[in-house]
């Protein structure tokens, strides 16, 4: 069988992507994983997609440079932004994004409301809306789209469960309960980590059972169909390693390794130059 302990490189403008990278290292536990936080530019979320597509590359260069076999953009916005140019510039290497999960929203609501929370750059994308009209097409399902400015700041922070998260999540949440939904899409990598909190307000509030939708677990399995496929996996059964790296602070990337992951990982701080996405 042949065997590559090459790193895969997993990416998000800030520690959003760990929800994924969780999934990763759950379903592929020999592979040694690099994960770059954008956070000196994060959020991605307001910004034009040109800026979000020459960080993407940027990053996606340093982690070929340090040896990556594959590459996950661990970030619905950055998908929608920067996939196709990131695809040109690596023909030859599996490279997996994120995207709202609205099929398997599609295929578990009941009522057919369903509300699709994502950053204002996903949302506004022609990749999102193209599979939005695709999806919504045959008119059963309606979905109900809520940009979540300042959502992703908040977690940033580390504040999962504060009063300030929990204002910001009740101004997006409350309108889309109050709308009908009973299936929510969390179409932003960042939000499985308030996913509690979500749910607090879903009881207090919705008076009905309400599905919430993570394309994480989909996601690694995925990676795992495309290495193997492409014969990419680690056939060396010792232990994995994780390496971070921020273009914030070191820190703070640790820290969140540590309360969001349960888990200890050296992490550097870099800083990179946005490559221009032509
Ligand atoms: N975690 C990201 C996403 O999935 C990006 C959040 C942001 O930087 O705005 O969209």
């Amino acid at each position: 069988m042949p065997s590559n302990p090459s790193p895969i490189g997993v990416f998000d403008s800030g520690v959003g992507g760990l929800s994924v990278l969780r999934h990763i290292r759950a379903q592929l536990p020999h592979e040694h994983l690099l994960y770059f936080a954008d956070s000196g530019f994060a959020p991605y979320g307001d910004k034009p997609e040109q800026v979000v597509a020459a960080r993407s590359l940027a990053v996606a260069a340093f982690l070929v440079e340090r040896g990556a076999k594959a590459i996950v953009v661990a970030c619905n916005t950055a998908t929608v932004a920067a996939i196709k140019t990131l695809r040109a510039h690596y023909p030859h290497m599996p490279i997996v994004g994120v995207e709202p999960g609205l099929k398997p929203a599609a295929a578990a609501t009941r009522n057919g409301t369903v509300g699709v929370m994502a950053t204002a750059g996903t949302l506004a994308g022609e990749k999102f809306l193209k599979l939005r009209d695709q999806i919504a097409s045959d008119g059963k399902v309606a979905f109900l789209l809520q940009a979540c400015v300042g959502l992703v700041e908040q977690i940033e922070l580390g504040e999962l469960d504060s009063a300030a998260t929990r204002a910001v999540l009740a101004r997006y949440v409350a309108p889309l309960l109050d709308q009908g939904a009973d299936t929510l899409v969390l179409g932003c990598t960042h939000y499985p980590f308030v996913r509690a909190a979500i749910e607090d307000l879903i009881a207090a509030r919705a008076g009905r059972a309400v599905s919430l939708i993570d394309t994480g677990d989909a996601v690694a399995r995925h990676l795992a169909n495309l290495l193997d496929a492409g014969g990419l996996k680690n056939a060396d059964e010792g232990a994995a390693s994780v390496a971070g790296y921020t273009t914030a602070s070191a820190t703070a990337l640790a820290a969140a390794f540590s309360s969001l992951l349960g888990v200890s990982v050296p992490v550097s701080e870099v800083q990179i130059a946005a490559k221009a996405a032509s």
